[in-house]
């Protein structure tokens, strides 16, 4: 089990906390000298290592920074984005607070290889300890060798850390971009991208804490070795956050690809005594749904899309048999709704009335025409806002009517059986 389990970004080398010193002996700023050895080669690499943006899309990142690398302008931002503030998701806030200098020397990389001048820890309030911690390391990190010799080399960086407002809805990209800038976290519009313009109007790159953390490793010890850590087609590691009904939830860096029912019987040691597995919500609330059925399937983007699911977050929320999914998936609509920002009227009043309509098949009130009105608001509403939010509260609801259709049959009041 050993050599799987944290090979890499919770590995104890990496888990240095705000010491620098433990960094540098372990494996800090080997990954910068190989940067600065050869800066337009890094995009290439990031390519062939076959990296995904770890926040959730599983887009491949390269295609993002190089969008970046080809912009003219006198600045430019990355945001490190660390607001991670959907239930069921717990993995950037662990490397946020044991793993700092990992993420910086990876945005600092990131920074060299797009031609980035500001780099923004972007940081949940709420997580307090990953706010002290990351002051400290980034003081640190400015006094060192490694820093001196990359400004000596012409790097010129400037580095601020930025706490989001802690709402869900401010780790939307653009909704970042506005924090940064100090305002309310509202979505902008789809155009223009922040890659032309975000900002300050400046362009703008925006990369998941997990996403930038495997950057120094990448550079340190080259594309094949990233490649072979994954399982099968997929390269890397996948930090799960495994929790619910299981005897040891947590977070696991495994290879990318471990097949779900090794995370939750070997590493999560199974279910909790006496229950046996229902469901698993994949991604946290905004995702999907995956049973018993898929226990098998590998935990990779390509793989779990092809269930009808998606990977996300890589959170995984274990349910047991007895558990209500109307009732779990009433709670996280009514999540959804009380997030919206309300910019986007099918945003406001579709959560709105998926949480009523919700509300009331839960508690045995919901008539048929309540859940034929659900389905097809899961018709309607997709691409119906300006940002992903709505989409995500709508594909837990459809996720759940296609494998539980007969327990919201079974809620419905008895008048309408
Ligand atoms: C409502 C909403 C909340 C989001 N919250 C986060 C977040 O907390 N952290 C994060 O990295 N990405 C979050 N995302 C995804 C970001 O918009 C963006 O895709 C991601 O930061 C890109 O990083 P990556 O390419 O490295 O995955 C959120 C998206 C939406 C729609
Ligand atoms: S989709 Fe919802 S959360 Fe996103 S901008 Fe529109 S109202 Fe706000």
């Amino acid at each position: 089990m050993e050599e799987q389990l944290n090979q890499v970004l919770l590995h104890k080398k990496s888990r240095t906390g705000a010491d620098y010193t433990l960094w540098k002996n372990a494996w800090g700023g080997q990954g910068l000298k190989n940067a600065l050895a050869n800066p337009d080669g890094i995009i290439s690499i990031i390519n062939e290592a076959g990296l995904l943006g770890l926040g959730g899309s599983g887009f491949p990142t390269y295609i993002k920074w190089q969008a970046i690398a080809d912009q003219t302008s006198s600045e430019k931002y990355l945001i490190c984005n660390g607001n991670e503030d959907e239930p069921g998701t717990f993995k950037d806030r662990v490397l946020l607070e044991e793993t700092p200098f990992q993420l910086i020397e990876g945005a600092t990389i990131t920074a060299l290889a797009c031609g980035i001048n500001n780099i923004v820890l972007y940081i949940n309030p709420h997580l307090k300890t990953c706010h002290d911690v990351m002051e400290i390391a980034l003081e640190k990190w400015l006094a060192s060798d490694v820093y001196s010799n990359s400004v000596q080399q012409g790097l010129s960086v400037k580095y601020t850390i930025v706490a989001s407002s802690g709402h869900y809805i401010a780790g939307e990209e653009t909704a970042a971009i506005e924090a940064v800038e100090g305002k309310f976290p509202f979505p902008r519009g789809k155009e223009p991208r922040p890659t032309t313009s975000g900002v300050h109007g400046f362009p703008t790159l925006i990369n998941n804490i997990e996403t930038l953390c495997n950057v120094p490793h990448i550079l340190r010890k080259g594309v094949q070795w990233y490649r072979d850590l994954g399982i099968g087609e997929a390269s890397g590691t996948k930090i799960y956050s495994l929790s619910g009904d299981v005897l040891s939830p947590g977070v696991y860096e495994l290879p990318m690809g471990t097949p779900l029912t090794e995370l939750i019987y070997k590493y999560g040691q199974g279910m909790l005594v006496g229950k046996q597995l229902k469901a698993v919500f994949t991604g946290g609330p905004s995702n999907t749904i995956l049973t018993e059925k898929d226990l098998d399937v590998n935990l990779d983007f390509k793989s779990v899309s092809e269930r009808r699911s998606s990977l996300g977050t890589g959170a995984m929320i274990v349910v047991s048999r007895g558990t209500g999914i109307v009732k779990r998936v009433a709670q996280y609509v009514d999540f959804f709704a009380e997030e919206s920002c309300g910019q986007c009227p099918a945003c406001k009043t579709g959560t709105y009335y998926m949480s009523q309509l919700l509300g009331e098949i839960d508690t045995g009130k919901g008539s048929q025409s309540d859940l034929d009105n659900l389905v097809d608001l899961c018709r309607i509403l997709p691409g119906g806002g300006r940002c992903h939010l709505l989409d995500g509260a709508v594909k837990v609801v459809d996720s759940s009517l296609y494998h539980f259709l007969d327990e919201y049959e079974e809620a419905l009041s008895d008048d309408a059986k």
